[in-house]
């Protein structure tokens, strides 16, 4: 599945040969990594992991100049975004932190392979008792109550003390498997709409008002016609869905025929699995949100080709495929330019150190010129589904500054809508592109929920787009959901067509990572009332400028003076 760099590999071997192995003694001295104090939620220890059964863990270098990246990225000017080459020059560990690591390991006798073609991610499979011996460290058997699944956890690991300098994490260790969310449960089906396409003229409902279908986000977005594409440069979308959530191709044609009827019917999505991914189309089986992503992406933006990639069960890095799927888009000879990811969990499931190692993945993705969106979560200010809290929940990946997070509002005009999340990161420091924008704004809210977030970081969402009453058809039915999925899907479509008429006017390279130039675009409707309750509280206030639900609002796009004001 992977990638394997043979020259990175090659030349680690090399450096084997000629470098002296130090034996596992000169390690004598540990420090601890990371650890955790409790056993999370949902988990119940069953006792010490059997000594012989084996793991595959992952050891995540540190990157050589990642803050080199990082001004790369912040640059609020469009620029050619980075090659490969270039990419990796920036990610790859320096040639000491990777010998310091392959000599170490190799004073154990372990083999271990490169997962990643900038180097910085190595994996090893070796059995508990090795492992607990490397790494100072306890793994025990737990079960995961809700899947009924043994896994192996140490509540803390250790480092020697030479080369904690240079590794940031390994893993699984301290975290336990993550369930991202499609928030697809929270993603609320009504039951109230009346008819079903057997019954539906051609025509779109009267009022938009009541349900949202691609002619009223045609309309109310200014959405730009879709140049013809060229094949060879051609702006595309990719979509990735994990639980082995598939679109429904049936539903697809049924949804083009109610309500893009000026279209082929026939238009479709291409598939690419990872981690053991499958696409049955058995019709009792469609995923609510994937049948909504290629609803409204092929709905919104007909020209623009659409890659469902679908992450299957077999992933072993403890976050249902997020880890694997940055690698995998990473390693693609061309990826798509736009990359929505629907899915999403509470920033505190994961370590610092975890959430850390995603988002630098994210920012390489926004590196090689691909923009990267995620709903900001559908509980308000208690994160992607609201539940009991007393300090407000951000969600992640929106709480990582390289990732543009889409917010929901509801109705026309638009108000934000009560469950957008949005909020403050408790682990990212806050990016200069937003500074102005969320230091007016919280200057504008004085005490509000003091206490109850981290005023100093990173805030999210960056933007917003309608996200209730969303028609779609599901098992041939249908039905309006609300989620902030439904945003990010329309946003990203929008992102895919003014990508397709830079690409087509020869307007410089694609928008890659937005965040930069969005804030200061004068191309957005301000979102100025609604606010998102959670922990007991109303939330934050939708209000004039950049706000805690909305963003700076949802997109106004006239034709290319549009382009031009980025
Ligand atoms: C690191 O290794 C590469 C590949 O062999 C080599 O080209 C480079 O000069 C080395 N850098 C340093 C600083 O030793
Ligand atoms: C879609 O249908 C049109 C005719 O309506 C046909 O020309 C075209 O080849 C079809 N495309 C696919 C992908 O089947
Ligand atoms: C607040 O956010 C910063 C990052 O900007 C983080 O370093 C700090 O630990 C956070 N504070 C709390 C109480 O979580």
């Amino acid at each position: 599945m992977f990638a394997l760099n043979i020259n990175i590999c090659a030349f680690i071997a090399l450096q084997i040969g000629i470098t002296i192995v130090l034996t596992q003694s000169s390690f004598a001295s540990f420090i601890t990594h990371e650890r955790r104090d409790t056993i999370p939620t949902g988990f119940t220890l069953i006792g010490p992991a059997d000594g012989s059964s084996m793991l595959t863990l992952r050891i995540n270098l540190i990157s050589n100049n990642m803050p080199g990246l990082e001004s790369e990225l912040y640059n609020t000017a469009r620029k050619a975004h980075l090659s490969k080459e270039e990419l990796t020059a920036f990610v790859s560990p320096t040639n000491e932190t990777t010998t310091s690591v392959t000599d170490w390991l190799s004073s154990f006798g372990i083999d271990f392979t490169t997962t990643s073609s900038a180097g910085n991610w190595l994996q090893i499979t070796v059995n508990v008792g090795t492992a607990n011996q490397l790494l100072n460290a306890n793994f025990m058997s737990f079960n995961d109550d809700s899947t009924g699944k043994e896994i192996v956890r140490t509540l803390s690991y250790s480092l020697p003390t030479q080369l904690q300098p240079h590794i940031r994490l390994i893993h699984p260790t301290v975290v336990f498997p993550v369930k991202v969310k499609p928030f697809g449960s929270t993603l609320k089906q009504k039951s109230d709409i009346p008819g079903n396409i057997a019954g539906r003229a051609t025509a779109p409902p009267a009022s938009c008002a009541e349900e949202i279908t691609p002619t009223c986000l045609l309309d109310l977005y200014g959405i730009p016609l879709s140049p013809t594409p060229n094949p060879q440069t051609a702006s595309r979308l990719a979509i990735a869905e994990f639980h082995n959530q598939f679109p429904q191709k049936a539903d697809l044609v049924a949804f083009l025929k109610a309500f893009r009827p000026d279209l082929p019917s026939n238009l479709t999505f291409n598939v690419e699995f990872i981690d053991g991914g499958s696409d049955p189309q058995n019709p009792s089986e469609a995923g609510i949100v994937a049948n909504l992503n290629v609803q409204y992406t092929i709905g919104l933006a007909p020209t623009i080709p659409v890659t469902v990639i679908i992450v299957g069960p077999d992933n072993t890095d403890g976050i249902d495929g997020f880890l694997d799927l940055i690698n995998f888009v990473l390693e693609q000879p061309n990826p798509a330019q736009v990359l929505l990811i629907p899915f999403g969990f509470n920033e505190p499931d994961v370590t610092s150190t975890m959430a850390q190692a995603l988002c630098d993945g994210y920012m390489q993705l926004g590196g090689l010129g691909i923009t990267v969106i995620f709903p900001s979560g559908n509980g308000g200010v208690a994160g992607v589904e609201s539940e009991q809290c007393t300090t407000f929940i951000p969600t992640f990946p929106s709480s990582c500054p390289f990732v543009t997070s889409v917010g929901g509002t509801t109705g026309i005009p638009e108000v934000a809508a009560d469950f957008s999340s949005g909020g403050f990161s408790n682990i990212f420091t806050r990016p200069d592109y937003q500074t102005t924008a969320v230091e007016k704004y919280l200057s504008l809210i004085g005490d509000l929920n003091a206490g109850k977030f981290n005023k100093s970081s990173r805030a999210f969402p960056d933007v917003s787009a309608l996200a209730e009453n969303i028609v779609i058809i599901v098992g041939g039915t249908e039905d309006a959901v609300a989620g902030t999925e439904a945003s990010a899907t329309i946003f990203a479509s929008i992102i895919a067509l003014i990508n397709a008429e830079i690409i087509a006017g020869g307007l410089g390279p694609v928008l890659g990572f937005l965040n930069p130039l969005f804030y200061i675009a004068d191309i957005f409707n301000d979102i100025t009332s609604g606010d998102n309750p959670g922990c007991d509280t109303d939330g934050f206030p939708a209000l004039v400028g950049w706000d805690a639900i909305s963003g700076i609002g949802s997109t106004n796009f006239v034709g290319t003076s549009s382009i031009t004001k980025l």
